[in-house]
């Protein structure tokens, strides 16, 4: 698994390098660089194994993946800022904030989140009109108010809300905090394609909450050093996660038995699935 998900980080990188290289050097394109750097790579990833499963030709699916990590990075430079989760480190080295300064870090992230959209339009990200429209229409949606916005919304909610969340509160909170992304690219290979995303879409639902559930185990049992952000957080927030509600044993039965319904979902593409199924097996076995 780490042979293939280099593979993937190598050509996302180099592809957000060549881009990131036209803006030339000023704090914000600085900033943009340094938040796109490191991470597993883990939705670029999906992006680009659900685009081979259809067929469609690495060097295309290089961009919607350059684009989707674009979109994470954004959001990961907002969730730590000091109106949100205050951290100081990420992918272990300091926070954009710490590094720079809070409004350096806001627009670092606007400037992220457009990029992300502008990926997608490229010549060279080679799909049909139907499927541009598509893919924009529906990174937007999983994106904003009615994606990954809101799910961090209902977190920072929560965190002062009278009652600790319920299972389903926390599930339908997830689903749109980091599953909508999650989503989008494991769906992107058959949007591209122009072809149905349901089965995609049931694996992406099962691996999205695996992995949320696996942050928070993170949280509670990761090793900083490794994991290259600070950990016990949630603990000390008094945030309900997937932990507190199912506790230690019970998140990780959960997470597995999520697997297993992710792989099943997978059925349908037969064996040319292997590499996203081996996905799912690495989401609950990472230790970063
Ligand atoms: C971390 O995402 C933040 C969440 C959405 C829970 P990842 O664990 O995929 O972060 P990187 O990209 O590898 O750093
Ligand atoms: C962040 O969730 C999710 C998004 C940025 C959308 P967390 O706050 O749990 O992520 P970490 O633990 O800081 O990576
Ligand atoms: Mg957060
Ligand atoms: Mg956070
Ligand atoms: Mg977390």
């Amino acid at each position: 698994m780490d042979q293939e998900l280099s593979r993937c980080k190598q050509a996302v990188s180099a592809c957000l390098d060549t881009v990131l290289d036209e803006f030339g050097s000023n704090s914000v394109a600085d900033g943009m660089r340094y938040a796109t750097q490191g991470g597993k790579r883990l939705r670029a990833y999906l992006v680009m194994e659900s685009a081979a499963l259809h067929g469609i030709a690495d060097a295309t699916s290089v961009w919607a993946a350059a684009s989707i990590e674009a979109m994470h990075a954004y959001s990961l430079v907002h969730d730590d800022l000091p109106a949100m989760d205050d951290d100081d480190l990420r992918r272990g080295q300091p926070t954009v904030h710490r590094k720079w300064d809070e409004a350096t870090a806001i627009l670092v992230g606007d400037a992220l989140q457009t990029l992300s959209f502008d990926l997608l339009t490229r010549p060279e990200f080679d799909v049909s009109d139907q499927a541009r429209i598509a893919l924009l229409r529906s990174l937007a949606q999983a994106s904003g108010v009615q994606g990954m916005v809101l799910g961090q919304a209902q977190d920072i909610a929560a965190e002062t809300a009278e009652r600790p969340l319920t299972l389903t509160e926390i599930t339908a909170l997830q689903r749109n905090k980091t599953g909508a992304l999650i989503e989008w690219s494991a769906q992107a290979g058959a949007v591209m394609a122009g072809r149905d995303t349901t089965h995609l879409g049931n694996f992406a639902r099962a691996l999205g909450l695996a992995f949320q559930i696996q942050d928070d185990i993170l949280d509670v049992e990761g090793d900083v050093s490794k994991i290259g952000k600070a950990v016990g957080k949630d603990a000390d927030a008094g945030k309900a996660t997937f932990v507190s509600l199912l506790g230690l044993a019970g998140a990780k039965s959960r997470a597995a038995s999520l697997v297993e319904e992710a792989k099943d979902a997978l059925e349908p593409y037969g064996e040319t699935a292997g590499p996203l199924r081996d996905l799912a097996a690495f989401v609950i076995s990472r230790d970063t």
